[in-house]
């Protein structure tokens, strides 16, 4: 989604301004500009395409300005263009807006402009909020004032960075339902979507909260909730450094990402499992009291983030006995969901800002129910309003295709099960010791995975010309393939689907044909006869098959024209691990196909709007 930088200070804005949209890249965005003010006027230079094409409008047309905003535009409103890209003046060029976001009844508010005489040169909802304030501030209000009341008539989200050419020495950042950071410098601050953005420059920074304003000089920040009481907020240290979120030699940050995967299992398992014994879920509130108050669970997430919340409604029902709901964010949001105090709903985010999750949250709350988030941005807005967070300690993840955050949530998963299914005692301590065991051995059977992915890169060559697959299998082998198939969609734009293996004859497998090929996820042992015969179904009509399946099992080789082959380990821990081939298959399929890779076509890493 889009990206919001800005700066005031006495540093040259336009460098600061394009190394900190550089670091918002990942978003996914498809266009680009900046506006600075030189002394006299506002600049805006934005154009269609890559950051690239913005650094070559500048160094053709210099700018020099120590006050500044800057945008990456993911196209909602409007195609993406030159005229339709961030920055957008009021119409005399008297104030300039970046935003992030949908506002829902810009028509309403356009008309009445229209009305008035304004003048419009974008398809965009964003270039209202620039007239709308220029119509207050030139009805004699401050800028400060404009900007108060023309937010509180704007519905919908946003996340906006505002200048004024009259008030050079004021930078306004406005936050509802889009991220936003301040970060706090010496004689200078900063506004960004995202850490990454100015963590070149400063460490110090505070999380703008919903409906807040804050208006920002070189010296100060001052922070507002939407009735201009002034807010306090804590400052954050942010303790990691910009390498995390760099490629360190990888040749792409996927691929940087797959192979964090063994230490960061490894850290999201220590932390909770320690060596010491038992499990240390921190400050979270899930003791015997608040789990006998449970009737069911609701897992709620987007993508990724769902599928590996599927695996957690399958080990919370198996082993803990709890119903548990699984539902997709947007769809949870609009269907009026039993909830009520005896629900407990855990959604899952990487980003910890993703619109719909964050909706579904929220109306969790409402409805009485507790919160439990599972996140990887720390101190983003899912982890600052649920009730309780287990982050999973993922670090930076930077290529849009979710690689590394699934590992350490499906890791959550089992611990967060195993806490459960201990506290209600429905597992032993002797059953725990024997799993604690083989969580601990699942990073370096991941490391035994990526050294072996030469496999998954002949294959990658071997099947490239294919351009339908099927990913299946059975049980918890089922979950994954949902997983692999929609890593396969995203980067290397192949036509995928994921099906339970036993439902192929009611209707998909008339699709089969010898340009198919189909993925069979055969790691769950207790179905293996089963998955076996709808492996020898689908060849018996032509498809081409790999079977990823636990070392050892001989049987499946005589089956499937190629077999990748994992360590083995219990049933219920196999998704973690016969996940990484699906990744790296992906990985060498786009790289044959000469995708995009880190930032697929029309996708964006962090979903902001619903
Ligand atoms: C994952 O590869 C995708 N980019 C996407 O499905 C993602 O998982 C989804 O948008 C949810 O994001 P979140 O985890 O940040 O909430």
């Amino acid at each position: 989604m889009c990206g919001i930088v800005g700066y005031i200070g006495k540093q040259q804005a336009p460098s600061i301004l394009i190394d900190g949209l550089t670091k918002l890249e990942y978003r996914g965005y498809d266009s680009a500009g900046v506006a600075i003010f030189d002394g006299s006027d506002i600049n805006v230079l934005k154009t269609k395409g890559r950051l690239s094409n913005l650094i070559k409008l500048v160094i053709e047309h210099p700018v020099s300005g120590t006050l500044g905003i800057g945008h990456t535009r993911w196209a909602t409103h409007g195609a993406p263009s030159d005229i339709n890209a961030h920055p957008h003046m009021s119409e005399d060029s008297e104030i300039a807006v970046v935003h992030n976001g949908i506002i829902e009844n810009y028509m309403e508010i356009k008309e009445e402009l229209l009305k008035s005489g304004w003048h419009f040169v974008s398809e965009t909802d964003s270039e209202i909020i620039a007239c709308i304030i220029d119509k207050y501030y030139k009805d004699g209000m401050s800028f400060e004032d404009a900007v108060f009341k023309a937010v509180a008539r704007l519905e919908g989200s946003y996340a906006l960075g505002i200048i004024c050419k009259d008030c050079p020495e004021k930078l306004i950042a406005v936050r509802k339902g889009s991220p936003l950071v301040i970060g706090k410098g010496n004689g200078e601050n900063f506004i960004a979507s995202d850490i990454p953005a100015i963590l070149n420059y400063t460490r110090e920074v505070y999380f703008l909260e919903e409906d807040e304003i804050a208006v920002i000089t070189e010296d100060s920040i001052a922070i507002y909730d939407k009735d201009r009481n002034a807010v306090n907020r804590d400052i954050y240290h942010v303790t990691w450094d910009i390498e995390a979120a760099e490629k360190s030699g990888y040749a792409h940050f996927m691929l940087k990402e797959i192979h964090e995967q063994p230490k960061i299992v490894r850290e999201t398992i220590l932390k909770r499992v320690p060596e010491s014994g038992g499990i240390d879920l921190d400050n979270i509130k899930l003791g015997k009291e608040e789990l006998d108050n449970i009737d069911r669970i609701y897992v709620v997430a987007c993508g990724t983030a769902y599928y590996a919340g599927l695996i957690g409604k399958h080990l919370i029902e198996k082993i803990c006995r709890i119903p548990v709901i699984s539902e997709v964010a947007s769809e949870f949001r609009y269907k009026d969901p039993i909830l009520d105090e005896r629900t407990l709903v855990i959604v899952v985010s990487q980003s910890g800002e993703t619109a719909d999750t964050l909706e579904a949250l929220r109306i969790s709350k409402r409805h009485g129910a507790r919160v439990l988030a599972i996140v990887n941005a720390v101190g983003s807005s899912i982890a600052r309003e649920a009730d309780d967070v287990f982050y999973i300690l993922a670090g930076p993840e930077i290529a849009v295709a979710s690689t590394k955050a699934y590992s350490a949530q499906v890791a959550a998963m089992y611990i967060l099960t195993c806490h459960i299914a201990l506290t209600l005692g429905k597992m032993s301590e002797e059953e725990f010791e024997v799993i604690r065991a083989e969580l601990y051995s699942l990073p370096s059977k991941i490391e035994v995975i990526l050294n072996n992915k030469s496999v998954e890169k002949k294959l990658a060559a071997k099947y490239k010309d294919v351009r339908n697959v099927f990913f299946i299998g059975r049980g918890l082998d089922y979950l994954v393939s949902q997983e692999g198939s929609l890593k396969l969609k995203e980067i290397a734009y192949l036509h995928s689907e994921a099906y339970a293996a036993g439902e192929l004859k009611h209707g998909p497998i008339a699709m089969i044909d010898e340009n198919t090929l189909v993925v069979a996820i055969a790691a769950q042992e207790d179905l293996i006869e089963k998955t076996i015969s709808n492996i020898k179904e689908v060849k018996a009509r032509g498809a081409n098959t790999i079977a990823i399946a636990m070392k050892g099992n001989t049987k499946i080789a005589d089956v499937a024209d190629d077999v990748i082959y994992i360590p083995r380990t219990m049933g219920i821990l196999a998704p973690i691990l016969a996940n990484i081939p699906d990744q790296l298959f992906a990985y060498y399929m786009a790289i044959n196909l000469g995708t995009d890779i880190d930032k697929p076509r029309n996708l964006a890493k962090s979903v902001t709007v619903e």
